[in-house]
């Protein structure tokens, strides 16, 4: 069924234009890449896998209780709407939050595609152009993946939420080479990362489950690209010019914070927006989101470099600034033994039902003789 047909609300036009400057920059110099960009690149070439095989589509999702989510973690629980609410409505809220989630989750991996790919076309060096085109990749198989989530399993799609596309599109107009690094690649995917996590470790329902796990591996790598090749950039600039850059950090932050919390989902439940606001804002599970939400964006920004007094500030205000002090390559270890480990318990599990299936063929010839 074409996306049109299943969006809570038609997006305003069926495609955006965002325009571009700056240049595209060619490469003479084949040879003298950085050993660790090449040595990701390679990996990012040996782990492309592909969601129509390694992800199991014939696991059920109950698209009115996509994750498995508690009542308390609603964000109508315990408010006087709740009280008026039939099973059905609560099934149908639960339906509209993990649709508007998932749907933030593919534009953002379009999004993540596209800045891939302006990457490939922007940044000087061969090395990382090398390695961003296997990352273009991978935001492409992530999209198709979650795009087929939404389509085959919730049957409901949000357009982009306003916010998220005003990062995007401040990402994508500027014309210096790193902003799509900086924009994309620590911010909005740090902060996608995070989230993936708490959906990873917390659903008990086995098909987002693994589209989780598996994403999440990807990103490691994807988070490590951005960390190498910023920290060697931003060595090199100045004073003014790194405050540029934690300027755009912190409004970016503050955007994130304050205006991604599925408003609309309440609305389309006719509540009118001053009060979602209000009670998103009063729910206390959205408070301990937020700050997980940091966990990665906050050491990502430390190690590369933007650490001035200022973004340092503004993350004391937040209540975040002691993330930076977690340890970001455990964390993308853990991601990646993740996945695997789910891999392994899959394959055993496979092969027990294939040992009892020859098991049972033989027990049965044994009865037939
Ligand atoms: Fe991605
Ligand atoms: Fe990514």
């Amino acid at each position: 069924m074409s996306t049109r047909d299943l969006y809570t609300t038609a997006p305003s036009s069926p495609s955006w234009q965002v325009p571009a400057t700056g240049a595209a920059r060619f490469s003479w110099e084949y040879e003298d890449g950085r050993e660790r960009l090449l040595a990701l690149y390679q990996k990012g070439k040996d782990k492309q896998w592909d969601g129509a095989t390694r992800i199991d589509w014939d696991l059920e999702v109950d698209p009115y209780d996509p994750l498995g989510t508690p009542d308390e973690v609603l964000t109508l629980h315990g408010t006087r709407h709740w009280a008026k609410m039939t099973e059905k409505d609560k099934g149908d809220l639960r339906r509209h939050y993990s649709a508007w989630q998932f749907s933030q989750f593919l534009h953002g991996e379009q999004g993540a595609m596209i800045c891939a790919a302006r990457i490939v076309e922007s940044v000087p060096d061969l090395d990382a152009k090398f390695y961003s085109a296997t990352q273009t990749m991978d935001e492409a198989r992530h999209a198709e993946i979650y795009g087929r989530f939404l389509h085959e399993k919730i049957g409901m799609l949000y357009p982009i939420n306003d916010n998220l596309r005003g990062l995007l599109d401040d990402t994508l107009r500027d014309s210096r080479w790193d902003m799509p690094y900086l924009g994309m690649q620590v911010l909005i995917e740090g902060l996608a990362l995070a989230a993936f996590g708490m959906i990873r470790d917390t659903t008990d329902k086995p098909l987002p489950k693994q589209i989780l796990a598996y994403v999440m591996q990807d990103e490691a790598r994807h988070v490590a690209f951005g960390r190498m090749a910023l920290r060697d950039y931003y060595k090199q600039l100045s004073d003014a010019e790194l405050r540029e850059r934690e300027e755009f950090v912190i409004e970016g932050c503050h955007l994130m914070r304050d205006r991604l919390r599925g408003v609309e989902v309440l609305e389309n439940f006719g509540i009118p927006r001053k009060e979602a606001e209000e009670l998103s804002e009063q729910s206390e599970f959205l408070h301990l989101f937020r700050k997980l939400l940091f966990s990665r964006i906050v050491p990502c920004v430390k190690d590369i470099g933007l650490w001035g007094e200022r973004l340092q500030k503004a993350y004391v205000d937040m209540g975040v600034f002691d993330l930076g002090d977690s340890n970001l390559d455990l964390l993308m270890t853990q991601d990646e033994e993740i996945a695997e480990r789910l891999d392994a318990e899959r394959f055993a599990q496979e092969e027990r039902a294939r040992v009892t299936e020859v098991a049972d063929a033989i027990a049965e010839g044994a009865a037939g003789e």
